[in-house]
């Protein structure tokens, strides 16, 4: 049995989906602080199974200890954690309190489980600012721009020195932009997320949002917006897929390795209102704003340890992102209002 965490969030529940078609039984695990039981049963609407449910905080390593035993785990995914940049600017102990004791708490609940097999939810922002792209995983990692990305990285810090220690084996998956839904609708980004592109884009789009905002046009880039390489979600949830049965395969308890997940090309925000617009037939109002503390320029992925070692690649286009974002949204908007 496979323990994800974030389970019912974004991401956890597009893995979870895809665990489940590859055979895999899955302990789904949340606090519900940005996400919904619900979608415990959009995924069983999905694959038809009904996964069990802990609703437990990481941060309460009480509750979390209290399972040990209580399932055969034999790997954890960790997805669960907080994410916005601007936000961890402004309150970066809720970030280092969630996202770093959260993950220390789970590491112990592995150890007293005896389950030494890791995938972490890491992101190219441990990278900080870089000067050349396309980013690969042989660049050493610098200090990121916020105390969000800042988590990441001492994330994958603990991840090494537990592994050294050959108490584990992990796989750092460092995220690019993961966009996108599922195709049924059923599942999505949470509609309240107020910090990210995508969702506040959807909701200019359905109305929700007057306007959308841009933040910055003097960045030096074709557009002067900032440069950023969106990945489908299920391509992401796939590569988890992929990455656990990498994990599987190697024997050595003394290994952490990273890979970078994104598509290799980068999109400014205008470019993505305008694609959005053109696939979707709709018009997005917006307007230019000053830069977002901690954002960086320019970054894209360059992915190819990813396929030579998870033979992990993207399938879906970024038009496919974008209807399947907008049709999740009209799908979630629909059902709201019965
Ligand atoms: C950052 C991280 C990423 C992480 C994500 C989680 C970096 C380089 N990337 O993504 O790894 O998974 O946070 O939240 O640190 N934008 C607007 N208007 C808006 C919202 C966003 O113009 O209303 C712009 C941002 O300035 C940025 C782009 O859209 O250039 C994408 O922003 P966002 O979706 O928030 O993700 P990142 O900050 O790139």
């Amino acid at each position: 049995m496979i323990l994800v965490t974030g389970a019912t969030g974004y991401i956890g529940s597009h893995t979870v989906v895809e665990l489940i078609s590859h055979g895999y039984e899955v302990l789904a695990l949340d606090n519900l602080s940005t996400s919904r039981a619900a979608a415990i049963d959009a995924i069983e609407s999905i694959t038809g199974i009904r996964v069990p449910l802990e609703i437990i905080d990481l941060k309460d390593q009480a509750s979390l200890l209290n399972i040990v035993g209580k399932y055969p785990i034999e790997g954890v995914i960790h997805i669960a954690g907080h994410l916005a940049v601007g936000e961890s600017v402004e309150q970066p102990l809720k970030y280092y309190e969630n996202n770093v004791n959260g993950l220390i708490n789970l590491l112990r609940f592995m150890e007293l489980s005896k389950c030494e097999n890791l995938i972490f939810s890491s992101s190219c922002t441990v990278y900080g600012e870089v000067q050349q792209m396309p980013v690969k995983e042989s660049l050493p990692t610098k200090r990121p721009n916020s105390p969000y990305g800042n988590t990441k990285k001492i994330s994958e810090e603990i991840i090494e020195d537990l592994s050294a220690a050959g108490a584990l084996k992990a796989i750092c998956l460092r995220y690019f932009n993961p966009i996108g839904a599922h195709a049924s609708g059923l599942l999505g980004e949470n509609p309240d997320n107020v910090y990210n592109l995508l969702p506040l884009l959807l909701k200019a789009a359905s109305g929700h949002l007057q306007e959308l905002k841009v933040f910055g046009n003097d960045y030096p880039t074709k557009d002067g917006s900032c440069v950023r390489d969106y990945v489908h979600v299920l391509d992401i949830a796939a590569a988890h897929v992929k990455a656990f049965q990498r994990l599987n395969s190697i024997s050595t308890k003394n290994t952490v390795e990273k890979f970078n997940l994104g598509s290799g090309k980068g999109y400014t925000v205008i470019e993505m209102i305008q694609a959005f617009e053109k696939i979707n037939q709709i018009k997005i109002k917006y307007h230019v704003e000053a830069r977002r503390d901690g954002d960086v320029a320019e970054i894209y992925s360059d992915s190819k340890l990813a396929f030579d070692k998870l033979n992990w690649t993207t399938k879906y286009t970024l038009d496919d992102m974008l209807s399947s974002a907008w049709n999740r949204e009209k799908t979630f908007r629909k059902n709201e209002l019965h």
